[in-house]
């Protein structure tokens, strides 16, 4: 077989003149003496033209693939093998167990002691439980434009007929504190009825300050609730649903959670419960009563996810023993750190606020006349490394470091050292050194003091 006998590698020429060829003979030419469109010459056309259409070879790695987007994240070991157990009948005593399990330890990593549901879903599914279960048809509430996701819940509430009002914003602050106490403070009427915040956007790692905007609720003296988007930092940035009297905190399984995607959750102050007794939004799945109900004795009123419930038992037991406290830390110091190597580049973080900084990802931008896109694709051939894309507004402007949910101090290396790469690789101009400062900010150089080396050594 020709292709046997002329490798593409030991023959590129070859290849290229045939390609030349084929292209002369399947375009019609000026003069049309060369054109032959006899059967015969069309067959070997298209035989040569398959083998040059062949895939290039695929280049295969070996390793670990690299997970940088902001989830869904890398699932650990423990939890995978967790989630592989034979399906058991979710009415029997044993799932009731599990579940009772869960429902209660999920308390603990949104500092609540109110009640949390989980939907079979995925985030958006919890996006519309918030939404049906508290308001009504024409309701107003307060939401601010701080990304991607914060568009496609505005989205999902104008679809249930709820009257947005929502405050512009560039895509590099998150939701302002003062600009919530103003807007309340002049709702005399009290006519809005939830202030809806997305805390981790994840389209450019801007964290809104959710303590701040309950404080200026409280100051404005308004009864709205406090619904938050908590998708991209559940389980990865501090979040306190009861003492930052959150009313809704939405949430999913696969970022700081460490699970598959597939299971999400609304946390629910009682102040929410009492709301949702009065709300005539249309509800059927997503109704928190028959939830409710169902989960005291630890079931579902339908089908749960079973696996997916063991591995988030896992999942649990994996951040109480790590302890909140320390998850948090350790994502901070992972950000810390990517920015100290983003900075040392020279690129420009999305974040504008220092304030603002996510623990969960970095948001990037190019500089002007570079392909964000085009980076990640050279990253994702060459080293195996998926990082995430710029969304709708940012699309190949950005690209997102994800640094959240299972990770550690080399991950982290990898991950910077495969940007750094990439970043030559594609000609993108910028300055050594990140992967360095970020190194210096994880292993800070320690005093000498004067000790000398053990001659044991
Ligand atoms: C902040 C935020 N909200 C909502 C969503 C939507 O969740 P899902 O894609 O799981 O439906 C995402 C997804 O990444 C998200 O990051």
């Amino acid at each position: 077989m020709l292709a046997a006998v002329v490798s593409r590698r030991a023959a590129p020429s070859f290849w290229m003149f045939f390609a030349r060829l084929l292209r002369s003979g399947s375009q019609p030419r000026s003069n049309g003496s060369l054109r032959m469109e006899t059967g015969r010459r069309r067959g070997v056309a298209k035989v040569i033209g398959n083998l040059l259409a062949l895939p290039k070879r695929e280049l295969k790695h070996s390793g670990h693939h690299f997970l940088q987007i902001p989830g869904p994240t890398n699932v650990p070991d423990r939890v995978l093998r967790a989630l592989d157990r034979p399906v058991i009948d979710h009415r029997g005593p044993e799932f009731g167990r599990l579940a009772r399990e869960v429902l209660d330890g999920l308390r603990t990593v949104f500092q609540t002691t109110s009640p949390v549901v989980m939907y079979p879903a995925s985030g958006t599914g919890a996006w519309e439980a918030a939404i049906v279960n508290t308001l009504s048809p024409g309701d107003r509430v307060l939401m601010f434009e701080t990304g991607h996701f914060s568009q496609l819940w505005r989205k999902v509430a104008e679809r249930f007929g709820i009257q947005v009002e929502y405050v512009p914003g560039n895509w590099r602050t998150g939701a302002q504190p003062a600009e919530v106490e103003k807007r309340l403070d002049s709702d005399k009427q009290h006519a809005f009825k939830a202030v809806m915040v997305v805390h981790n956007e994840t389209s450019t790692g801007v964290a809104s300050r959710i303590a701040e905007i309950r404080a200026s609720m409280n100051r404005a003296l308004h009864p709205a609730l406090l619904i938050v988007d908590t998708i991209s930092s559940l389980a990865s940035m501090d979040y306190r649903h009861d003492e930052w009297e959150v009313d809704v905190t939405v949430a999913g399984s696969q970022k700081g959670l460490m699970l598959p995607p597939g299971l999400s959750f609304n946390a629910i102050s009682e102040k929410a419960l009492s709301a949702s007794e009065s709300a005539r939004l249309p509800r059927s799945y997503w109704d928190w009563r028959d939830m409710l109900g169902s989960n005291k004795a630890g079931f579902f009123p339908f089908t749960p996810a079973t696996n997916l419930i063991y591995g988030l038992r896992e999942a649990l037991a994996m951040l109480q023993e790590e302890g909140l406290a320390n998850v948090f830390r350790r994502h901070d110091r992972h950000a810390r750190a990517t920015r100290a190597a983003v900075q040392t580049w020279g690129l420009e973080i999305v974040c504008q606020d220092p304030r603002e900084y996510s623990s969960s990802l970095t948001g990037v931008y190019l500089p002007r006349g570079h392909d964000a896109d085009r980076l990640r694709s050279i990253i994702l051939d060459n080293f195996n490394m998926s990082l995430g894309a710029g969304l709708s507004n940012l699309a190949g402007k950005v690209f997102r470091i994800g640094h959240l949910g299972s990770f550690n101090d080399l991950m982290l290396a990898g991950t910077l050292s495969g940007v750094e790469m990439g970043l030559r690789l594609a000609g993108v101009p910028h300055r050594d050194g990140g992967v360095t400062a970020a190194l210096e900010c994880l292993a800070p150089p320690t005093e000498e003091k004067g000790a000398s080396v053990s001659k044991e050594n």
